[in-house]
């Protein structure tokens, strides 16, 4: 019989915080630091990752659901996972392909739940149809003080010559931001076996480093991996 290739089980992580704390740069170089292991990972994005998931992304983005309000957006954000999850992230997972995601299940109960005001039932019902037994093995929470992250925001723009115009969730009050903040950290507090939370505020080469060892603790596989 034919060994599999790659008999260490795939991993889903998942990254999730407030606006600008940089969390698609650390899912880049987490997904490269797992190639130097030679595990292979596949990156996405949440909403999106999917073109059904895509499409509703835009439609959200373009600030065309403001009107349905935060409950109907958390089933907008719900039906996009939906798809992502069975299209995208089972698949991958089943072939042995880690799964890094920029955002995922805790962006709803954050941004709709916590700071919208959804009932927790609803998100709670919503989060198990979507996932359908997915629940990342875990999930880091960049975490920053919004007023820093809105500099680091602006400066962004500037050096990549574009004007602060933002989505419209990049345009919300800077206390809504830190109601977001908590938030998170309170999902993290509630989680703490799936959770780990990691300040945002240091250099981008440190927190990959810091990043980079706590996923290798996590899944001490992935040392067996380099050595063999
Ligand atoms: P994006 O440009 O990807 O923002 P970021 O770089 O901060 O991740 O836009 C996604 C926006 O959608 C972001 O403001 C968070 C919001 N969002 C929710 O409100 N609920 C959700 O369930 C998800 C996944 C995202």
């Amino acid at each position: 019989m034919l060994e599999a290739p790659n008999r260490r089980p795939a991993r889903f992580i998942t990254f999730e915080g407030g606006e600008g704390v940089g969390k698609s740069t650390q899912v880049k170089r987490l997904v490269s630091n797992l190639a130097s292991a030679s595990v292979e990972a596949v990156r996405t994005r949440e909403p999106g990752g999917t073109p059904k998931a895509e499409a509703i992304r835009s439609y959200i983005l373009q600030g065309r659901s403001e009107s349905w309000g935060a409950g109907g957006e958390a089933v907008l954000f719900a039906a996009a996972r939906l798809d992502h999850v069975h299209q995208l992230i089972a698949p991958n997972l089943a072939k042995g392909t880690w799964v890094i995601s920029d955002r995922f299940a805790d962006s709803t109960r954050a941004y709709q739940g916590l700071t919208g005001g959804v009932d927790p039932k609803l998100i709670d019902a919503l989060e198990s149809l979507a996932l359908d037994g997915h629940t990342p093995d875990l999930t880091l929470v960049l975490d920053m003080d919004p007023e820093l992250a809105f500099k680091r925001v602006a400066q962004r723009a500037i050096e990549d010559g574009l004007a602060l115009t933002g989505d419209r969730f990049e345009k919300e009050e800077l206390d809504w931001h830190r109601r977001l903040r908590d938030g998170f950290l309170d999902i993290a507090r509630n989680n703490t076996d799936r959770c780990v939370v990691l300040s945002a505020d240091q250099g981008e080469e440190n927190l990959e480093k810091e990043i980079w060892k706590v996923v290798q603790s996590r899944f001490p596989e992935l040392h067996a991996g380099i050595e063999a």
